[in-house]
Parts: structure tokens; C-alpha cells; sequence
């Protein structure tokens, strides 16, 4: 069952029914101010961190899902509704809410009378733009009341739900015409405020949340929209909030709009008051008079457009399959954008107040980012560098404000190191900008300790080299990608922290995923060293990296499938030898990637068996046999119920690992097949049992183990926005970049008749054809760029500003 359909033209999801199974939301916003949004309006906004510069208050995990949003209310006669038909649940005759890039418009109606909401954050600035529209569609006059809701939260987002025997006598406003200041804690240590403002003027106002609620009524019934008038309340304490009262008689067919700006504001240190508890109004009017008029927004709303259409214009596939093109095309990459831009810190399951920037997600982030700001993952890049540690191991997160590493967590994580060289590598193959390499990033964010990114590198490399256990793999430290796979922990205390119990480095625990990862981004390492000439240290890597090779080929082979790890007693995790939990699925993905076995014909077998153990109807599990009960070796993974997250849910993360190793054997049928039972775009016939929105991946979905197998959980914030569009783009299209060029080597379905692809790179546009008479699933018989016949299948980067066309025929 679906909710809503694709509008593809106009890059839209439309989502016909507000019951949607769970909020399906949109992220307005893309440098330093941010909102969520759902599909009824609910969500917040924060300025750069959601959980220390939080700017309206949300409620989670509330008994009605979505509890709080920016809401307007009308008024029409003695009925209250909302566009968005929450909070007040008003029936409407028509609605529907269309996420687009970077802005959302909710339409309600009712009683002859249309409300548009339209939302969004204008590039450059701190502030959400919504304009309502109202419409008369009748033949008679109509009078109509509007009312604007946001609820203030208090900076502080932890604080702000916890502390309330300060918070609810912290609160201050100051109301002026139809600007809403919000200044709570503005007297003592910030320089920011909030302004709610509304470009034209209002009936009254409200600034205390009881006097326009009533006492308990909630925002489903609020007191003062109820009455049709505002009590003018000015807060002292308890919780302010921002509501503006505008009445208006529209005549029939007559249209009315209303810009409201709600801004985040800072002052400087010296000019914080114009006069003694009076604040500095100026960087409010500022940006006011920016969206005062409907050009003004109409322009703005252009502006955003054009953005987007710059930025997707970077990879641009058509095929016959349009589920495909608006997956490549739109709303995978507009995903890795809110991935790269939140990491996993705010999302309608991520609370905004406990992770910061992950070291191996935002690294993994950049995989599906670089392409379309590559000076973004630039800065990136070295803000995460200089967190790293001399000994190149890795703090595990790190806190974007302050873009330090947090200690709290600290590191013993190992595979992140890795992820260091291989978002690397992957800036290098989109830009070919070696100089990022000789920037000089600090160890520990101490300047003192500066030294050049491929010193990183290496350092990322050597730990890795040096931390081996008793069969040569890689120690595993607190755990590798799989954070809960915890082999040293050892966790007999409920409430403790799985993540930093126990030792962080035990001198046994090893693992095969690891081992794998090194010689994939080893291999990569090593050829970022032979493009800068350094040769010998190339070649020593190279020789490290067939060391490991041969250990994983070895230790780390089970007879019918990779071995995940050996745990502290030296026994393996993820073998037959064990009663539950015998194969894993990384360790298949990462080392057929790896290349690991592609000769000898472990890959192959691998990538059988974890079709034969590990599918199920949404794709592939973690792990299987799920474990039944608690294992204090195993840690955290055997904390959830058979079928859920780590024990045996599909982790849809690591899906594309395997997905792509299909493709390097070349089963483009298989790919595709396994592709589309993790893709959201293809489950949104079944919205209603998958539940998560459908134009985004979730983390996981639960596995054939769990009492409802199927559901979605955790959209938007997963590193497999990054993962999916690397193996649509890059794999299965088979348009990757490489260091000395772009490679063209799809591997497709056998039934696909071909595609055609636009893609921007390195300053040329390559206009790029597919064929396949032949109905092969991968391999190219001939070539031609620009007439001309070429050897091998990497076109070597032209001079800037080219233009190539380029026919390929498989076969
Ligand atoms: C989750 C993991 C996550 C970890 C770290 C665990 O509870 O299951 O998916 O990586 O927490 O926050
Ligand atoms: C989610 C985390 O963000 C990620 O870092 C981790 O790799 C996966 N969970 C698997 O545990």
C-alpha cells in the first residue's frame, strides 16, 4: 500500500494521506541552520548542533507520534484545523504534503477554504521561511482567523528536558510590533537569540505556552485559537513560546499569503544590549527584511531550485526503469547530502543530543558526497584528520562545534583508522587533488603535532599493521564496524555502556573484517602512494597487504565462508563451529570487495552461502542463526531480540557491500535482485509494512528471525545513503571514478537493453551511452570517446572544460 506517489519533474515525494505508518519527514536546510519536518508539520530546528543550540523543543518517543512542530491553526467559524491536519486531527477534504530539496508545502483544505504551508531554510541563512497561503475557493466572504505555534526550547536540548527546577524560571521574551524575540539565558553567557516574526500586522500575540494552550489542553485544542483571540501574554518563565494572531476576509476566490521568519540570531560580545535588558535587534532586522515580500521568497525559493539542480546534475542516469533514475537521480544523493551533513546525530530516532560526528560514519559519509561538493569533503577530511591520534588509532566521535574529539567514548574502534584512507581515496578519484595531501593536520588537535594528511594515512595503515593478534588479524579493540560485536566488554552490569566497558584494547580479540578492510583500503593506500612517486614505501605496503591477505585466506576462512572473529578465548565468532550466530555477512562483503579470494574461488562461495543463510524477503541479516540468549564474550549484539538491529536484522549498511562484490563477479541479475529488496524507492507498493519513508534507506529492517519480520527502522541517518549510491552509481551503472580516469564497467541485469549517463567530473561533462545487444550481465567489447576507439575501459581525464561523448557496448 502506498501513502503518496513520486513526482519526478518535479523532484517531489507527495504523500496523499497524513496517516502516514510513521512520520515521514524532509531536512530543510544544508550548511548551519537546520529543520526537520514531517508530513503534518511536527519536527524542530537547531543552528549547527541539535543538541547545544536546539531552537524549538520536540517531544520523542511521545504516546502520538510527532509530538511538537511549527504549526499554524485557522480558524473558520467555530472550527480549528490545521493545514497539515495536525495537531488538532481535523478531518480535511483535501491534503497533501510534498517533500521537495530543501523545502516542503503542505496543502490543506476545508470548507472552501485552502491553506498552503510552504517551508524552507534559504541558502546563506540562519532562518526558516514559511509562507502560508490562504485561499477563498467559494462564491461568499469569508473570515478567517490564523494563528502561527512554535514552542521554544532552551539552547540546551539535554538540559531543556531535564532540568526544570531552573528552566521554568529562566524564560524571556520581548514582543515588539509582530516580531517575536525569544531571550532566555541571553542576560547571562549567549550572544544568540531567536526572532519569530510575521510580515504583517497581528491582531495579538502570545508568548506563555499555558496562556495559549490552557492549562491542559495541548496543542490539539489551544485555548486562545479556540476564543479566535490572543491574550497578549508576555512570558516570565515557565515555557515561552511564539504565537502570532492574524484575522483577514477573504472575498470569493480571493488568495491572501503570510510570510513568517523564524531566525536564529547572534550578537557580538560588546553590543549584546541597545539599551539595559534590552537586546541588540539589529542581526534580527537584518534578516527579516530579507523574506518580507512574496518576491522575495519566490526568489529565494529559485535560488534553491537552482541549487539543487547544479548539484544533481553531477550524475544524471535515464534507464527504462524510472525507479532507478529517481533513485539515482534524486533522492539517494539528496539523502547522502543529510548524511553528510548530520552524521547520526538528529533524525526522528536520533535524539540530536547524543552522537556527535562518528569518525567512521562521516568518513563513510563522504563516499556518496564528494561528488557533489568536493571542497566540502575537503574541509571535512582534515577537521577529522586532526582529531586522530599519533599513533594513528582514532577517537570514535568527534563534536562538531568544537570539531574535537570526545572523550567520553574515546577511541579503541578499529577499524576507523581505515575509513581515514579510504575517504581519502575517494576525494582523490573524484578531484585528482593531490595537494590534500601535503596539508598539515594536527594529531590530537594539537598543533604542536602537525603533520601532512599522508602522514595520517600511513599512521591509519601502520596501527592497523602493528595491532595483531595470535592468528596475524587485526585486534578488533572495542569493536570494528559492527559496534556491537563487543569481544573484550564483558558487560555484567545492566546500564553499562557496551560501547566503553571492559578494556579498549584486548591483546586477543581479532578480527577477519578488519583483515579484509586492510587489504581493500591497503591496496588503496598503496596506489595513493605510487601516484606521489614514493615507491618503496608502495611497495612495502603492497607487501604488508599480501601478507594480510594470506592471513584472512587462512585463519580466516571457515571452509564455506569467511569467519567474522576470534573472540578474547581465541575461539571463532562466525563459524560452522559455532551453535548460533555461525556466518556473518561483513566479513563475505568487505573481503570479496577486498578482492580476497576472486582467484581461488572463496568469493564465490562466500557470496553463495550468504545467499543461502543469510536472505530473506527485505535483503540479507546480519548474522545467522540469531543468537537466542545473552553471551557476555559477544556483547551488545546478543542484547537484541533474534531478528532485530545487530542479531540478525537487515542491517541495510552492509547489504551493498555484498551487493557490490556480486558485481565484481559479474552477476548483474543477482545484484539487481538483492539491490531492489533493500531499496526503499522499490518498497513503496509495501510503505505499509516496510513503514519508513519511502524515499529514503533506513538503518535496518527486521530480519526473518524477528515476530514481524519486514519493518523498517531508523531512516535518513545511515552510512547506506553513502553505500547504496556507491553501489548504484559506481558498480552497477559502473560509472566510478579512478585516479587516472573515469572507468566505465556496468554490470546490469541481463534483460537491461542499456542506459544513458550525464556525469560531470574532474571539470568535463561526459555524456555517456550503454548498450547491450548482447544481453550480458557485465564486460564491454568495444569503446569509443568522441569517435574514437578506446583501450581499456578507464577514459583518461581530458583537458577541463571538455565535452566527451562516449558509446560503450557490452558484450
Ligand atoms: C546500536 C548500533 C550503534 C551503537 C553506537 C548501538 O546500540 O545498535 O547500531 O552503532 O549503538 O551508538
Ligand atoms: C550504526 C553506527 O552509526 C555505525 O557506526 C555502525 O557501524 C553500525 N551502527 C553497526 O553497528
Amino acid at each position: 500500500m502506498r501513502y503518496g506517489y513520486f513526482d519526478d519533474n518535479r523532484k517531489e515525494y507527495v504523500i496523499t494521506d497524513p496517516r502516514t505508518p510513521l512520520p515521514w519527514i524532509n531536512y530543510l536546510g544544508s550548511d548551519d541552520f537546520f529543520r526537520l519536518i514531517s508530513n503534518t508539520a511536527g519536527g524542530y530546528c537547531f543552528y549547527k548542533d541539535a543538541n547545544l543550540l536546539r531552537m524549538t523543543r520536540y517531544r520523542y518517543n511521545s504516546d502520538r507520534p510527532d509530538s511538537n512542530g511549527h504549526y499554524f491553526y485557522i480558524k473558520d467559524g467555530n472550527k480549528i484545523w490545521n493545514p497539515g491536519w495536525q495537531p488538532t486531527q481535523t478531518a480535511l477534504a483535501g491534503y497533501s504534503c510534498r517533500h521537495g530539496l530543501g523545502y516542503t508545502i503542505i496543502e490543506g483544505r476545508r470548507n472552501g477554504i485552502c491553506a498552503k504551508q510552504e517551508v524552507f531554510v534559504p541558502r546563506g541563512e540562519n532562518c526558516e521561511v514559511t509562507r502560508i497561503t490562504l485561499s477563498n475557493e467559494t462564491y461568499k466572504d469569508k473570515e478567517l482567523d490564523l494563528f502561527s505555534y512554535v514552542e521554544f526550547c532552551f539552547w540546551n536540548a539535554l538540559e531543556d528536558m531535564s532540568n526544570f527546577q531552573r528552566n521554568y524560571s529562566i524564560g524571556e521574551v520581548e514582543v515588539i510590533g509582530s516580531d517575536i524575540y525569544h531571550k532566555s539565558e541571553f542576560r547571562e553567557r549567549r550572544r544568540h537569540y531567536a526572532v519569530f516574526s510575521v510580515n504583517k500586522p497581528v491582531a495579538g500575540f502570545d508568548t506563555d505556552r499555558t496562556s495559549f494552550l490552557g492549562a491542559y489542553n495541548g496543542p490539539s485544542f489551544p485555548e486562545a485559537v479556540i476564543r479566535g483571540e490572543s491574550k497578549n501574554s508576555i512570558a516570565h518563565g515557565w515555557a515561552p513560546i511564539g504565537s502570532h494572531h492574524l484575522t483577514c476576509t477573504l472575498k470569493p476566490q480571493e488568495s491572501v499569503s503570510y510570510i513568517f521568519v523564524l531566525a536564529y540570531c547572534e550578537t557580538g560580545k560588546e553590543d549584546k544590549f541597545e539599551a539595559p535588558g534590552v537586546i541588540n535587534k539589529k542581526p534580527a532586522q537584518e534578516v527579516l527584511a530579507k523574506f518580507r515580500t512574496d518576491e522575495q521568497v519566490d526568489q529565494a525559493l529559485e535560488e534553491l531550485r537552482a541549487h539543487w539542480e547544479k548539484l544533481l546534475s553531477v550524475y544524471h542516469v535515464e534507464s527504462d526503469d524510472e525507479v532507478l533514475n529517481r533513485t539515482a537521480n534524486i533522492w539517494n544523493q539528496y539523502q547522502c547530502m543529510t548524511t553528510f551533513n548530520m552524521s547520526r546525530s538528529a533524525s526522528y530516532y536520533e535524539s540530536g543530543l547524543g552522537r556527535g560526528m562518528g569518525f567512521r560514519d562521516s568518513c563513510q559519509d563522504i563516499l556518496g558526497f564528494v561528488h557533489m561538493i568536493p571542497d566540502k569533503a575537503r574541509e571535512r577530511i582534515l577537521d577529522i584528520a586532526n582529531t586522530q591520534f599519533p599513533d594513528g588509532s582514532a577517537y570514535h566521535q568527534y563534536q562538531p562545534l568544537t570539531k574535537r574529539g570526545n572523550t567520553g567514548l574515546g577511541s579503541g574502534f578499529n577499524d576507523d583508522p581505515l575509513w581515514l584512507i579510504a575517504a581519502v581515496a575517494a576525494y582523490l578519484r573524484e578531484t585528482g587533488d593531490y595537494t590534500i595531501l601535503d596539508e598539515l593536520c594536527d594529531f590530537n588537535n594539537n598543533p604542536e603535532t602537525k603533520a601532512p594528511l599522508l602522514e595520517h594515512l600511513k599512521r591509519s595503515f601502520t596501527f592497523t599493521a602493528t595491532h595483531l593478534g595470535p592468528h596475524g588479524l587485526p585486534l578488533i579493540g572495542r569493536a570494528d564496524w559492527n559496534d556491537c560485536l563487543n569481544l573484550n566488554c564483558f558487560s555484567e552490569e545492566p546500564g553499562e555502556s557496551f560501547q566503553i566497558t571492559g578494556p579498549s584494547e584486548g591483546p586477543v580479540a581479532e578480527s577477519v573484517f578488519i583483515g579484509g578492510m586492510f587489504v581493500k583500503y591497503g591496496r588503496e593506500y598503496e596506489e595513493i602512494l605510487r601516484h606521489v612517486g614514493r615507491e618503496e614505501e608502495a611497495d612495502e605496503a603492497e607487501h604488508t597487504v599480501q601478507q594480510m591477505e594470506k592471513t584472512v585466506l587462512d585463519a580466516g576462512w571457515d571452509g564455506e565462508w569467511f569467519v567474522r572473529a576470534y573472540d578474547a578465548a581465541k575461539k571463532p565468532v562466525g563459524s560452522h563451529v559455532c551453535e548460533e550466530g555461525k556466518i556473518y555477512i561483513e566479513p563475505q562483503g568487505m573481503c570479496v570487495m577486498a578482492g580476497i579470494g576472486l582467484e581461488s574461488g572463496e568469493a564465490v562461495k562466500a557470496l553463495e552461502s550468504a545467499q543461502r543463510y543469510l536472505e530473506c524477503d527485505y535483503g540479507l541479516v546480519v548474522l545467522n542463526p540469531a543468537y537466542t540468549s545473552y553471551h557476555l564474550e559477544l556483547g551488545e549484539i546478543t542484547s537484541y531480540p533474534p531478528g532485530y538491529k545487530e542479531n540478525a536484522g537487515v542491517f541495510c549498511h552492509n547489504n551493498p557491500w555484498v551487493i557490490i562484490a556480486e558485481t565484481m563477479l559479474g552477476h548483474g541479475d543477482r545484484a539487481f535482485d538483492l539491490m531492489k529488496k533493500i531499496c526503499p524507492t522499490y518498497l513503496e507498493p509495501i510503505s505499509e509494512i516496510h513503514k519508513t519513508e519511502p524515499y529514503v534507506y533506513c538503518q535496518m529492517v527486521s530480519g526473518k528471525d524477528a515476530p514481524v519480520q519486514g519493518e523498517g527502522k531508523n531512516s535518513w541517518l545511515t552510512g547506506t545513503a553513502s553505500w547504496g549510491f556507491a553501489m548504484l552509481s559506481q558498480y552497477i551503472l559502473g560509472i566510478r571514478p579512478e585516479m587516472d580516469g573515469l572507468c566505465i564497467d556496468p554490470c546490469i541485469p541481463a534483460a537491461c537493453k542499456g542506459f544513458t549517463c550525464t556525469r560531470k567530473f574532474r571539470g568535463s561533462e561526459y555524456h555517456i551511452t550503454v548498450k547491450n545487444p548482447n544481453g550480458v550481465q557485465k564486460g564491454i567489447a568495444s569503446m569509443t570517446v568522441n569517435g574514437n576507439k578506446l583501450d581499456g575501459n578507464v577514459i583518461p581525464v581530458p583537458a577541463a572544460g571538455s565535452v566527451c561523448e562516449v558509446e560503450v557496448v557490452m558484450g
